[in-house]
């Protein structure tokens, strides 16, 4: 008798062309419109799943997966995973995989769209002028601040983070960069960017970009004490993760006079933005669309479907997934099949 085809969760309703080629190895149960999943109901759709492909809206841990005994592979569409329990997930010997790479440009030329429309105030201008209050021309309108000339400050210089840096060099930019390890002398050559401490690149900027990933370590980051130590006329823009910035520090500093503006893309509660922010004129806020442009966010579903299929032991890749996240601790953990063959088993 044939073996019964692996089951998939597809928690979101995403490309149906591109999901469609799980249809060939997998019985799909794919979500039909957008969902807000309680813990409860994702626990149940894992529980009967041999792999899932999920968003960032969907946390997962040691609850979710509790009862889900098949699960083999969870696919999340994006490069940032902290949605993702990875201790609960090695612990279960679950493989986690992401996707990297295919944003890396898309989210560069976003961070620097949204330092632009920071600095030089577009979203404010805008907004004062469909409501009516451009009466007259004037020398003083909207004054803000140059990119060309000025110091770029970027925590976290990963894929993104340099991408960040080699725009800049055509603003004619000082690039400065803060990161858990230093990179290597050709690399920050070719990104004309130079390492400093955390406190330097907070004194120094002009202009800050966190890139960075959002871990307990990093957890508010930028919190009251580190914005103390910014320009009062620097911009902060964020387009990692909110839960890098205390919110109501960030709100207090801007509404004080302490920094001059700041641009976000993410938000510790999204879609949740809490009224001080909603409150300001000299913040940009956008919903979390860094790299939302259609062929990346194609390329990213794309894949996430090809993390799926060659986890679960199909296609050319078959038990070889071209990005996990974790295959190197539960391969140290004694899976020893992870990154090797399909059988990537509890
Ligand atoms: C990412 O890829 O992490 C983006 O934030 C979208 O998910």
């Amino acid at each position: 008798m044939a073996e019964p085809r692996p089951r998939v969760w597809v928690s979101q309703p995403l490309f149906d062309d591109i999901v469609e080629r799980l249809g060939e190895y997998c019985q799909v149960t794919a979500a039909a419109e957008v969902a807000e999943y309680s813990p409860a109901q994702i626990a149940a759709a894992l529980a009967g799943a041999d792999g899932a492909l999920v968003t960032l809206n969907e946390r997962i841990g040691a609850a979710e997966i509790a009862a889900a005994a098949r699960l083999r592979v969870i696919a999340n569409v994006g490069v940032g995973y902290n949605n993702l329990d990875i201790g609960a997930l090695n612990a279960a010997g679950i493989l986690a995989t992401n996707t990297p790479d295919v944003l890396t440009e898309t989210t560069a030329d976003f961070g620097f769209a949204l330092l632009m429309a920071t600095a030089r105030r577009i979203t404010e201008a805008e907004r004062w002028l469909r409501e009516g209050h451009w009466q007259q021309w004037s020398f003083s309108t909207m004054l803000g601040a140059d990119l060309h000339g000025s110091t770029l400050g970027i925590l976290g210089m990963g894929r993104i983070g340099q991408g960040i840096a080699r725009r800049a060099a055509g603003f004619d930019m000082r690039v400065l960069y803060h990161n858990r390890s230093r990179l290597p002398q050709d690399t920050e050559r070719e990104c004309r960017a130079a390492y400093v401490g955390f406190d330097e690149l907070l004194a120094q900027s002009d202009h800050l970009l966190l890139v960075l990933p959002y871990s307990l370590q990093s957890h508010h980051i930028i919190d009251a004490a580190a914005l103390a130590q910014m320009k009062p006329t620097a911009t902060l823009v964020n387009i990692a993760r909110g839960g890098l910035v205390d919110e109501p520090a960030l709100a207090d500093a801007l509404a004080g006079g302490r920094l001059a503006a700041a641009g976000l893309d993410v938000y510790e509660g999204e879609p949740a933005v809490i009224p001080e922010l909603l409150a300001l004129r000299n913040v940009v806020l956008t919903p979390h669309i860094a790299s939302a442009s259609l062929a990346t966010r194609r390329a990213m579903v794309s894949l996430a479907v090809d993390n799926l299929i060659a986890a679960l032991g199909f296609g050319a890749d078959a038990g070889r997934p071209p990005t996990p996240v974790n295959a190197a601790a539960l391969a140290a953990a004694g899976n020893a099949a992870i990154g090797k063959t399909a059988a990537i088993k509890r």
